[in-house]
């Protein structure tokens, strides 16, 4: 090695102290930039669904959009956590992002998203989207603030069929059978005003129960019905469109609000189109699934004519009542007064058909 005079040794300590500083903090500002922020999402259906194509969808925009300071890391079919289990996550900050389904916020204590499970009370999609979009929306989001959680979006999926072993056409071809809901009081009561006999399952759990007997039938919308393959085991469908199932896209407030300012703002904007691309596929994901099942032929299809839509509808009329206090009577009646506003806006549009071709909303 070379002799380097004194003088000139310190020199160049100093200037490799320089350099391991400067190599110090490339490394650290390269770190940092490759170290994403992580989004969880975690959800219980098949990829190809309506909730789990627009989680994808949502992964895909908020990536590209953030430019990589993003990643959103989407779970489908509860591989991570199941329904219950996932909630819990969300408060605690095991994961970020979910889309439970409306019937499922009851566990958290915010029994009044059951809303959405009263039996018949969307006539039609526009009603729905009125409430979720406006003044009940809102309401709703807003109470899921005290529990360390923020409200995104609400999406859809569809109205619900009813499946079992036996053919469902009328109201006493309910009695006795034990059928799958989710853990929501409302669709309980629903199942025993129908004189069956409600059991509170995981949806992870239902194909199996549904396979071994444990219970009888279910309700669901077709896409998740088929994508669950539940036609397998299911020898009976009934088309009665009574009742209705949708999401609210949520996240850990904590982590939403600690976001920095423009990551949050293009993510906001990403689920608003996210939203809208889900509520566009929706209908079409479950008449897809429909014609799936009819395929299949393991399931014989009923479609419930109009008058004994009139009969179901009355016999479930009684659980509106009983979840007045529970839901709010102020909310049932805004729903019921959206619906009349949606019937009267299409009455008086040219060419209106005239007869309604499925039951109209409960009357207050
Ligand atoms: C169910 O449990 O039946 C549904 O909530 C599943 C879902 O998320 O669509």
């Amino acid at each position: 090695m070379a002799l380097i005079p004194t003088a000139q040794k310190g020199v160049v300590m100093k200037l490799s102290a320089t350099l391991s500083a400067l190599v110090l903090a490339f490394t650290t500002f390269t770190c940092q930039a490759a170290d994403p922020i992580v989004i969880k999402f975690s959800h219980v259906v098949a990829p190809d669904t309506p909730k789990g194509r627009a989680a994808d969808h949502f992964k895909k925009l908020a990536e590209e959009r953030t430019r990589g300071r993003v990643k959103v890391e989407v779970y489908p079919n509860s591989q991570l956590y199941k329904d219950r289990e996932e909630m819990e996550a969300l408060q605690i900050g095991a994961v970020q992002m979910l889309a439970p389904s409306l019937a499922k916020f009851g566990p958290l204590g915010v029994r009044s998203f059951e809303l959405f499970d009263l039996p018949y009370i969307f006539p039609n999609k526009e009603t729905l989207y009125r409430v979720m979009d406006g003044d009940i929306g809102r309401k709703l989001f807003s109470l899921l603030d005290p529990k360390g959680i923020t409200g995104l979006a609400f999406w859809d999926n569809g109205f619900k069929q009813m499946s079992a072993n036996r053919p469902l056409h009328s109201v006493e071809d309910f009695k006795g059978l034990k059928l799958r809901i989710q853990s929501s009081k409302v669709l309980e009561a629903q199942m025993k005003a129908l004189g069956a006999n409600p059991q509170v399952m995981a949806f992870s759990e239902v194909y199996s129960a549904l396979q071994q007997g444990v219970v009888d039938g279910t309700e669901n919308p077709m896409s998740n019905l088929y994508t669950q393959k539940m036609h397998e085991v299911q020898r009976h469908l009934t088309i009665s469109d009574h009742g209705y199932l949708g999401y609210a896209v949520i996240v850990n407030k904590k982590f939403w609000d600690d976001l920095p300012n423009d990551v949050r703002a293009i993510l906001n904007k990403a689920m608003e189109e996210t939203t809208v691309f889900e509520r566009n596929i929706a209908q079409k994901d479950n008449d897809d699934a429909l014609a799936k099942v009819r395929a299949a032929g393991t399931t014989h299809i009923y479609v419930l004519p109009f008058k004994d839509r009139v009969v179901w509808q009355q016999t479930m009329l009684s659980v509106h009542k009983e979840f007045e206090e529970k839901i709010g009577r102020d909310m049932i009646q805004a729903v019921y007064l959206t619906a009349a506003e949606v019937e009267r806006e299409k009455a008086s549009q040219p060419n209106a058909p005239a007869r309604k071709t499925k039951p109209g909303p409960v009357k207050p």
